[in-house]
């Protein structure tokens, strides 16, 4: 892949998440560069059981010394350095932004790593760039996260030449050694859990299963949105009510979606800009309506899923 096309495939990658750089992206931006976490648990808003396994897993981390060597329970779990987390559950759910916010949490930088950059960009040296991938986190001391894992650890790729899947069989190979010993936070994220490859699903620590919002995460997330500065004319607590009852059904980034579409429209009326309820419910019925119909494109075309066909349109 040239640089050219590796700047395009970065800049696109971070639309599809979400993950629009503080930097501006230039070109010489190397591969799987660590970034520094703009967020901490604190900034995401996840139900009482994921967030109990998340601060599991903090705290192995955190206290590994006392656990590990002042205990000794490293005599009979010696690779137990690392800690190795998967996050499976449909789109927009967070996962992406908690990978960044445990990075955030534990002080630490993430990279991240996208199948389709170790797909193409490492092609003929895919296995000694993956210990690359865990040595460079290691020395950063950066999180390490891989998205659209089950493509990266299932059974199959979806690739075109014998080549490329050879390369990918290398790689997998090396992926689980360097899973083994690694010391350092590795997440894993997919919208399919069941797709592993059951050699890496043992060296997985925890299996932590994102779920569509609850009414009070809904509240939380639509608080959160409402960012301090948009002027709103109705009571706050109604507003969000009300919000919380319309997007039953909806993930997070549906939620920042109906946000994103919201948020012009006062600006386009006479006087002075305020954002009323009936713009969000414009918004939410908008939404709906992109939802219902990429869901009919869907079930017409086997292989556009959801997800893609969203983040495609756009409305990621
Ligand atoms: N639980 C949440 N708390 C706060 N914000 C959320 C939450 N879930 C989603 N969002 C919002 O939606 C955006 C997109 O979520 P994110 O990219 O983390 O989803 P994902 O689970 O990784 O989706 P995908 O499976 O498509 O990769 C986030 O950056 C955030 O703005
Ligand atoms: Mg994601």
């Amino acid at each position: 892949m040239s640089s050219k096309e590796y700047l395009y495939s970065r800049i696109r990658q971070q639309f599809r998440e979400g993950l629009e750089s503080p930097e501006p992206v230039d070109e010489k931006t190397t591969a799987h560069q660590a970034i520094a976490a703009r967020y901490t648990l604190n900034d995401v808003v996840l139900g009482a059981s994921i967030r109990r396994q998340l601060e599991e897993a903090l705290a192995k981390i955190k206290y590994f010394q006392k656990i590990y060597v002042e205990w000794g329970f490293a005599s009979v779990d010696p690779a137990g350095k690392g800690v190795v987390l998967n996050f499976y559950g449909p789109p927009g759910t967070g996962k992406t932004l908690t990978a960044e916010a445990l990075a955030g949490s534990l002080g630490k930088p993430l990279m991240f790593i996208s199948i389709s950059d170790l797909e193409s960009k490492f092609m003929g040296d895919t296995s000694k760039n993956i210990v690359q991938v865990f040595k460079t986190a290691l020395a950063e001391g950066a999180v390490l996260f891989f998205d659209e894992a089950d493509t990266l650890l299932g059974k199959r790729l979806s690739s075109v030449t014998q080549g490329i899947d050879n390369e990918v069989n290398a790689m997998r190979s090396t992926l689980l050694i360097e899973l083994e010993r690694h010391e350092g936070v590795v997440v894993f994220a997919t919208n399919f859990g069941k797709n592993y490859d059951a050699a890496f699903v043992s060296r997985i620590s925890q299996h932590i299963k994102f779920e569509l919002p609850g009414a009070e995460e809904r509240r939380s997330i639509w608080s959160k949105m409402l960012v301090a500065g948009i002027p709103i004319e109705a009571s706050r607590d109604e507003l969000l009510e009300a919000l919380t009852e319309l997007s039953d059904g909806f993930s997070g980034r549906e939620i920042r979606s109906c946000m994103r579409l919201a948020l012009p429209k006062p600006l386009l009326e006479q006087g002075e800009p305020i954002l009323l309820l009936r713009h969000l419910e414009e918004a939410i019925a908008q939404m709906r309506t992109t939802i219902v119909e990429l869901t009919a494109e869907q079930r017409s075309n086997g292989n556009i899923k959801l997800d893609a066909a969203r983040k495609m349109l756009g409305v990621n």
